[in-house]
């Protein structure tokens, strides 16, 4: 007997990042209904006064829980360089001052590693997810992907830091590997793996 695609659950994304949304939904697939706030204009930015990736999600997740029913998933996520002593880190967004572009991060980030070669160019994505529900953070989810910054960026793809990113065991970057690749391997596809299999999903 065929069995009808089972769960469609809804989530809402407690972001307006266009990019985030589009990879949450490409990554999760047809089990889950995603809506993020760009719905929603008159919801107030959320600020992200957490020093850590766990603090900021559950901020956003718990912002968005306090004023939606329903199931909430908020990611923090950024890029730590090594040689920058783990920089930007959650500061990613920011990096390059409160008008910051994704544009001028990644000037900034070249300028600072001008005098670092070769593999002391290491750095990984990190993101957290927080799930929420009922004005609760009922789970942290939370995934990383190693790799090298490159001296000048390649590719066209992606958003953020990804035309400068080349994952450990590819010659190419986030922007150049393309969506198909990125969303097997990256940062955000891990931690969504482990909110997929969340044992407590049919709880009440
Ligand atoms: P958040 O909104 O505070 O989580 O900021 C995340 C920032 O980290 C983004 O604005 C990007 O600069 C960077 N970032 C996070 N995930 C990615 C990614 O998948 N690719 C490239 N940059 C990313």
């Amino acid at each position: 007997m065929l069995h009808a695609d089972p769960i469609h659950r809804s989530l809402l994304v407690s972001t307006r990042n266009a990019h985030k949304v589009e990879e949450i939904r490409e990554i999760l697939g047809s089990r889950f209904l995603i809506s993020d706030l760009s719905g929603f204009p008159g919801f107030p930015e959320v600020e992200e006064t957490g020093s850590t990736f766990h603090e900021n999600a559950a901020i956003k997740a718990l912002a968005a829980s306090a004023r939606f029913e329903g199931w909430v998933i908020a990611d923090d996520s950024g890029l730590e360089v090594d040689a920058l002593n783990g920089a930007p880190g959650v500061r990613s967004a920011r990096f390059s001052g409160e008008s910051a572009t994704d544009a001028s991060n990644r000037t900034l980030l070249l300028e600072k590693l001008l005098s670092v070669r070769g593999q002391a160019r290491s750095a990984r994505f990190r993101c957290v997810i927080a799930l929420a529900r009922d004005g609760k953070v009922l789970a942290n989810f939370s995934g990383s992907v190693e790799g090298v910054i490159i001296p000048q960026e390649k590719g066209a793809g992606g958003f953020g830091y990804d035309s400068l990113f080349v994952p450990e065991g590819y010659c190419e970057t986030f922007a150049q590997l393309g969506a198909d690749i990125k969303n097997t391997l990256s940062h955000r596809a891990r931690a969504l793996s482990e909110l997929k299999n969340w044992p407590h999903w049919d709880r009440p």
